[in-house]
């Protein structure tokens, strides 16, 4: 099939938006900071980056191909694949168990988003200038502990996903990243100079994110540096397969996949670039935790000069990052919807995107009304979302599509799907799809489960 029922990119750049969209979200500018402050820093950007390129960059491939060859949902792709194969049925799972882990996240997406968008609001309105500690610390409490404040910030940010994703792959998907993502970009390269020339701590910042203390370096960071290379990637449940299935024949896989990895990778490390010297100059801790971005940031901007505006800009980046992110965890289940009940692209996002507002109330709530509430032992509902998502879901899927592509899928597809390459890349690529990126994924899935 030459073009997908749903619409196709028009053009290689904007596949490349989209998906470095979907890649580049919370897991860039909200989670990698604080995992990399909590981890001793360098050491965890090193193995975060062998992470990246061993494994990230093969799947990624994996997926795109698949995507491409199957030119349909997620879930008929691999159905069809499976077929056109001759391999067993049993592959088709991997499409399912993309869509249940797409609602998984996006419950608990949502509702950091939605804390994002209500920061942005209150930095623009001068909230935290001159802000103590104390008063950044309330502040987040009082935002999350109101179960109708956090349900209502994580309802507005689900109806604007959803409202992209109605308008279609062209009208909708393609137009918010062609002029978000550029933005994006712009406005971190202004908060990364902003922080290098006001904050006065910029070689501190840089030191603690590159300057490697091999005594700093646990089994621990390997686990968390994988973790976070699918989830920065958005890898291991079809996101991104099924934004391959709207790639024209003639694009590039491999440039491609290198590329969107690059450009996430940059982003991390940039607002690694903005957050840590900020973090320094005002004599707070980098290993805050999940709360880094939420108390320590708006602490920090309140303390400095400019700090209103530059502190607005940067979670106008957090918010765009994030949307661009959320309508592609929604795509996979939307897609399939409309494949199967022949309905509209209207009605099967508003489907989708209501189950998972749904989903994501059980998240919004393990915030205050069900604080005490546990699912998985000793965590929220939110916590067992991210938990499973993250750390089971995620790792499974990708080493699934890693073994499928590798060994299941016809030699003839995987071969035409990157004609472009050479031979030796293609033996090179095959070599990482089929051994090492499944068996170091396998490797450290086992430990994350018995050993953390
Ligand atoms: N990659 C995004 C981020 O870093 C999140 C995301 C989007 C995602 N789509 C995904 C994560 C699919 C896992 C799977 O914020």
């Amino acid at each position: 099939m030459s073009e997908s029922m749903h619409g196709m990119w028009s053009s290689r750049l904007m596949f490349i938006l989209a998906a470095a969209g979907s890649a580049v979200g919370l897991g860039n500018i909200w989670r990698f900071p604080y995992v990399a402050g909590e981890n001793g820093g360098a050491a965890f950007v090193l193995a975060y980056l062998v992470c990246i390129s061993l494994i990230g960059v093969p799947i990624m491939v994996a997926e795109i191909m698949l995507g491409r060859a199957g030119r349909k949902s997620p879930i008929n792709t691999m159905q069809d694949l499976t077929v056109q194969s001759g391999s067993r049925p049993g592959w088709r799972v991997v499409g399912w168990m993309g869509a249940l882990a797409g609602f998984m996240i996006v419950s608990f997406y949502a509702v950091i988003a939605g804390w994002a968008v209500a920061y942005l609001i209150e930095m623009a309105s001068g909230t935290f200038n001159g802000a103590d500690g104390e008063f950044a610390a309330a502040k987040f409490t009082s935002l999350t502990s109101n179960p109708w404040t956090v349900v209502g910030w994580h309802t507005l940010f689900m109806a604007m996903t959803t409202f992209i994703a109605a308008r279609g792959v062209g009208e909708g998907l393609e137009k918010t990243v062609k002029y978000l993502m550029p933005t994006l970009f712009v406005l971190l390269l202004v908060l990364v100079i902003w922080a290098a020339v006001s904050s006065g701590h910029f070689m501190e910042g840089l030191s603690f994110l590159f300057a490697f203390k091999a005594d700093q370096f646990s089994t621990d960071s390997v686990l968390m540096a994988m973790g976070q290379a699918f989830f920065t990637l958005s890898l291991g449940m079809g996101a991104i397969m099924a934004y391959g299935a709207y790639l024209p024949k003639s694009a590039s896989i491999v440039s491609s996949a290198v590329t969107i990895a690059g450009l996430d990778t940059l982003v991390a490390l940039l607002s690694g670039m903005v957050i840590f010297p900020i973090v320094f100059a005002n004599g707070l801790e980098p290993s805050a935790g999940p709360g880094l971005m939420f108390i320590t940031l708006p602490l920090a901007f309140g303390q400095m000069a400019a700090g209103q505006f530059f502190g607005t800009l940067f979670f106008v980046l957090v918010v765009f990052a994030a949307i661009t992110s959320a309508i592609s965890i929604i795509e996979p289940a939307i897609a399939w919807l409309v494949e199967k009940l022949d309905s509209s692209r209207v009605v099967a996002a508003c489907v989708v995107g209501g189950a998972g507002w749904l989903v994501g109330i059980g998240s919004a709530l393990s915030f205050n009304t069900w604080s005490d509430l546990t699912f998985l032992p000793g965590k929220t509902f939110f916590d067992s979302m991210d938990y499973l998502a993250n750390n089971i879901m995620l790792p499974i899927g990708g080493v699934l599509i890693a073994a499928f592509t590798g060994w299941a899928l016809s030699e003839k597809i995987f071969n035409e799907q990157l004609a472009d390459v050479s031979v030796g890349v293609r033996a090179v690529l095959r070599v990482l799809i089929r051994f090492v990126a499944p068996v170091s994924v396998f490797f450290v899935f086992l430990m994350t489960v018995f050993f953390s």
